[in-house]
């Protein structure tokens, strides 16, 4: 994995595992250990992650974890200074789970041999096979033979620590796996969190399982728990909260919701750039369904106005931005003395943030939130989601109780409409873009194909194209449909819809729409495409 020892988000803390056995995730920087984090909360065990710096013998000792597992990271034992646990972890009697970096700190400490790559540095996908005792850990793995793993080090372990013996090992790395059972101490050279070691799952719920996890932390108690954080954070200070009508901010708000009432405000900047319908069902789900105090406001005509004869994408998002910005901080003052914002973000938007090299990375489009306000306006920011991933706020949601067809929303970008309507916006284009996307989105979800596709929406092109409809020529829009499977959005594949369902929605949307002659379905996958037009 590409690491990095940027500053990330501790999870938990001051959290309040009400009564549960908790894990602790020692953190020396990788870029995954939010993954370990999440593969934790699927075995329904608590956890926190710390950094290294943080967990000192008194900290172990509040702590009182019932497992240990330390993370990758990008440091290498052999340098000096290399982060290091204190040795109070091996005494704790409980066990602990080393993880590529993890273990070779654990090899090294406990009395084994830390080596310099060489030859050995392994990156990507390997294969390991097990030894005479591949042992509990790797209990369910082998079935069909050498399993896949994910390796990514320099260093390698080149003896192991007294006690230990080897479970599996791969071509270049003898030691892959080692455990020492009497202790109950376990160092693998993979990655098991990441989606490319395929059972890694099962290897995180073998530790649990050996550990003595009761496997009974759901999302429920993540709920309570989060609640009680969001309490203990604002006490009792007012919060305002932009929505955008996606998952994110209407689950961080109804979340925040529950925790302060009506302490809570949210703002709703309509910019005349929703979908069909949008805006009404949005302000009717938080007024009337969880009567949670909202501004809607109408702001249409300044954003469309200001949007006129712009057709640049950076120019549009940024015009975008800085509007909002304006709007939203206008009715934040009218409601009164906030001096919280909730904000969405996901822990996919922190790792997004951090440059895998360690340097500004590229920007590839001015992503558009709330994120330019708390600097400005001197507000503190309140976000219970920055430690999940999309389908665990998608959980979340369902145990908040938002309604299905909610939930399950494809994801909608700030910019909206704008970004999906390349060159200039109009008035006439958004109406006939809206109709189109709507009958599209109709067909999908008539075909049940809703649920199988991270997201989809029509883009309409900035091209008239000559048609022939009854006995008349005709010179309207072309339009393209995009559709993409994806994990996070970060790549993605095009959707394999049939000709059948292409050919009927073409048919349908060309019916239908006035201004739109022809329909063409959008092939590109990302990399090296995006996923919206601009
Ligand atoms: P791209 O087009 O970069 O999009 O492949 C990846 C995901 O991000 C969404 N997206 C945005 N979301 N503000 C947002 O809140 C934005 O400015 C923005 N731009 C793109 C996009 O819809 C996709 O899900």
């Amino acid at each position: 994995m590409t690491e990095t020892t940027a500053p990330r988000p501790e999870t938990g803390h001051n959290a309040r595992s009400a009564g549960h056995d908790r894990l602790l995730i020692v953190d020396f920087g990788s870029q995954v250990t939010q993954l370990i984090a999440r593969r934790l909360r699927e075995a329904r065990v608590y956890c926190e992650i710390h950094p290294f710096q943080k967990v000192t013998p008194a900290f172990l000792r509040a702590f009182a974890p019932r497992a240990v597992i330390l993370s990758g990271g990008p440091a290498s034992v052999l340098d000096e200074g290399a982060p290091r646990p204190p040795e109070e972890i091996f005494a704790l009697g409980v066990p602990v789970l080393g993880i590529c970096y993890g273990q070779q700190v654990m090899m090294q400490m406990l009395g084994g041999r830390v080596e310099r790559g060489g030859g050995t540095a392994e990156f990507g996908r390997a294969y390991i096979t097990p030894s005479e005792r591949p042992g509990t850990l790797l209990e369910g793995w082998f079935a069909d033979g050498p399993e896949q793993v994910w390796m990514s080090h320099g260093d390698h372990v080149a003896a192991i620590a007294p006690g230990f013996e080897v479970c599996a090992t791969s071509p270049g790395a003898p030691f892959a796996a080692v455990a020492d059972p009497a202790r109950r101490f376990f160092a693998v050279q993979f990655h098991p969190e990441v989606h490319h070691t395929p059972r890694g799952a099962q290897l995180y719920a073998n530790f649990v399982r050996l550990a003595g996890f009761a496997g009974d932390w759901t999302m429920g108690a993540y709920r309570e728990e989060a609640i009680a954080r969001i309490r203990a954070q604002v006490g009792d200070a007012r919060v305002i909260c932009g929505l955008s009508g996606g998952v994110d901010s209407s689950v961080a708000a109804i979340l925040i919701h529950e925790a302060i009432g009506d302490q809570l405000t949210c703002v709703f900047v309509d910019h005349g750039l929703m979908r069909q319908d949008e805006a009404e069902e949005v302000v009717g789900m938080f007024r009337d369904t969880y009567n949670i105090p909202l501004i809607h406001a109408e702001e249409a005509d300044l954003f469309l106005d200001a949007l006129q004869g712009v057709s640049d994408p950076e120019a549009k998002r940024k015009t975008i931005g800085r509007l909002f910005i304006e709007v939203f901080e206008k009715h934040a003052r009218e409601a009164g003395g906030a001096t919280f914002l909730a904000q969405g973000t996901l822990y996919p938007d922190v790792i997004e943030s951090v440059s895998f090299s360690g340097g500004p990375s590229v920007t590839i489009k001015s992503h558009h939130n709330v994120g330019g306000l708390p600097e400005k306006m001197g507000l503190k920011l309140v976000e219970p989601l920055r430690e999940l991933f999309k389908d665990e706020v998608r959980a979340l949601g369902r145990e908040l109780g938002l309604p299905e067809r909610f939930v399950g929303r494809h994801p909608f970008p700030g910019p909206g409409l704008a970004i999906r309507c390349p060159g200039e916006i109009t008035r006439e284009k958004l109406a006939i873009l809206r109709r189109a996307d709507a009958i599209y989105i109709d067909q999908i979800r008539r075909h049940g194909l809703y649920d199988e596709i991270w997201q989809a929406f029509v883009a309409l092109l900035p091209v008239r194209t000559v048609g022939v409809m009854g006995d008349g020529r005709t010179y309207d829009y072309a339009c393209a449909l995009r559709a993409v499977t994806s994990v996070d959005g970060m790549t993605a594949d095009y959707y394999p819809f049939s000709h059948e369902f292409l050919g009927e929605t073409a048919t349908r949307i060309i019916n239908e729409v006035r201004g739109i002659n022809r329909v063409t379905y959008d092939i590109t996958s990302k990399p090296p495409g995006t996923i919206e037009w601009e």
